[in-house]
């Protein structure tokens, strides 16, 4: 697969979020890195051409259908789906992020992190791309029901995520959780959803290494 580009820009002081009388936030240095970096990447300006991944997650929805860009990042994916007529709703933990998305496609991304999604039946869509492998292993369960709490019935969901074991920090210093497609496959049922594809390959991050990776499409059930 080709090498992804990398994001990120400045601030970092206000991830501090109430949920069910707990505080949770992103990580902080996995979120520095995003909001460090966006400006370095011209290329996040850029459109390009949308990818097998998001047209075939975009087959599975009702024609002008809204969809949660969970950790949207650039919102390259969002300004695709709004090109299709589909109604996107990006939101990402970075401040860099939403400012970059929002400068480069004009397409009110808004500052939301996993564990704000509280939505009820409020989507045909949630495409979380390569941004759920941020959140601690332990928390995957909640989120992924929280996900299924804010689709319609039969909603679909597109998750990305490195596989492999164990929660580790990169050299960037982002913190990641890594899945087998077994276990991935599990909390997804677990969750609520039929997966009706898995795709393995390997791609090259900011990093430099090349990845294992996992991508599902799901339905929820019902
Ligand atoms: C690897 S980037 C992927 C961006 C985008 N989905 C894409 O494919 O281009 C991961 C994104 O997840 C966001 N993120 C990390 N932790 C998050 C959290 N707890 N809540 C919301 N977004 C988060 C980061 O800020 C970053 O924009």
């Amino acid at each position: 697969m080709a090498q992804r580009p990398c994001w990120g820009a400045a601030d970092n002081d206000r991830h501090s979020l109430p949920l069910n009388g707990a505080f949770l936030m992103p990580d902080k240095q996995t979120i520095a890195f995003y909001d460090s970096a966006a400006e370095r990447y011209a290329n996040l300006f850029e459109k390009g051409s949308a990818g097998k991944n998001l047209n075939d997650f975009l087959a599975l929805l009702p024609a002008g259908g809204a969809v949660l860009d969970l950790g949207c990042g650039p919102a390259r994916a969002s300004a695709h789906m709004r090109d299709a007529g589909f109604l996107p709703d990006p939101v990402d933990a970075s401040t860099g992020m939403i400012e970059l998305a929002n400068k480069a496609h004009n397409i009110g991304a808004r500052l939301l992190t996993f564990d704000d999604v509280d939505m009820v039946a409020a989507y045909d869509g949630v495409w979380a791309n390569f941004s759920l492998l941020h959140a601690p292993r332990a928390d995957l369960p909640r989120i992924l029901a929280a996900i299924a709490t804010a689709l319609r019935p039969r909603g679909a969901l597109h998750v990305a995520m490195k596989t492999g074991t164990g929660e580790e920090r990169d050299t960037l210093d982002r913190k990641y959780t890594y899945v087998s497609v077994p276990e991935l496959n599990g909390l997804l049922d677990e969750a609520g959803f039929d997966v009706l594809a898995t795709v393995e390959g390997k791609e090259v991050g900011c990093t430099g290494t090349n990845d294992p990776l996992v991508v599902m499409r799901a339905r929820k059930r019902g």
